[in-house]
């Protein structure tokens, strides 16, 4: 069985990681959404919010689950025996910064591989960024976050 692990800070998930997500559990038979920090990095949302958004966003595929860790993201895929990453990527911006990434990824482990899936075009101006901003002037977000990650969001304010 191939387990593929996606990981991310996700703060929040929005409709471009859901895009590679649904697209990864076309393909692999089990796919680990992975929150996940950096600790050099501050969030808008606690780690237990934004595992929350990350399972409600999968809750509608099978074989998707979501899972928090801290620490380094070579350990989590030991833990859920998986020595496979998917990553997304938009741009040029994004391509420069994943290779760097697997790079540091390959210094932990070799054995793992790394497969990245374009976003798809709808998907492209979509950030966590850009949606932090759309949510800090009270915009609309249907066109950025998952409608049940919206819900989510509206419980805990
Ligand atoms: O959504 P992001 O913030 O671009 O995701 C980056 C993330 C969380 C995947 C990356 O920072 C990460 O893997 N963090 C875990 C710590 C780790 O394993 N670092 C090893 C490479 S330096």
């Amino acid at each position: 069985m191939t387990v593929a692990v996606f990981p991310g800070s996700f703060d929040p998930i929005t409709l471009g990681h859901l895009n590679i997500i649904e697209r990864a559990a076309a393909v692999f038979d089990k796919v680990v959404v992975c929150v996940i920090g950096n600790s050099e990095k501050r969030y808008m949302f606690t780690e237990e919010q934004r595992l929350a958004f990350a399972k409600k966003a999968v809750s509608h595929l099978e074989n998707v689950e979501a899972q928090a860790h801290t620490g380094l993201l070579t350990d989590f895929m030991a833990s859920v025996d998986s020595t496979l990453l998917v990553k997304g990527v938009r741009n040029a911006q994004d391509m420069d910064y994943e290779y760097m990434m697997e790079r540091a990824n390959k210094t932990l482990r070799e054995d793992i591989e790394v497969m990245y899936l374009f976003s798809d075009p709808e998907f492209i101006h979509v950030s966590s960024t850009t949606t932090r901003e759309m949510i800090k002037y009270n915009k609309k977000l249907d066109c950025y976050l998952p409608s049940s990650v919206i819900e989510e969001m509206q419980n805990i304010q």
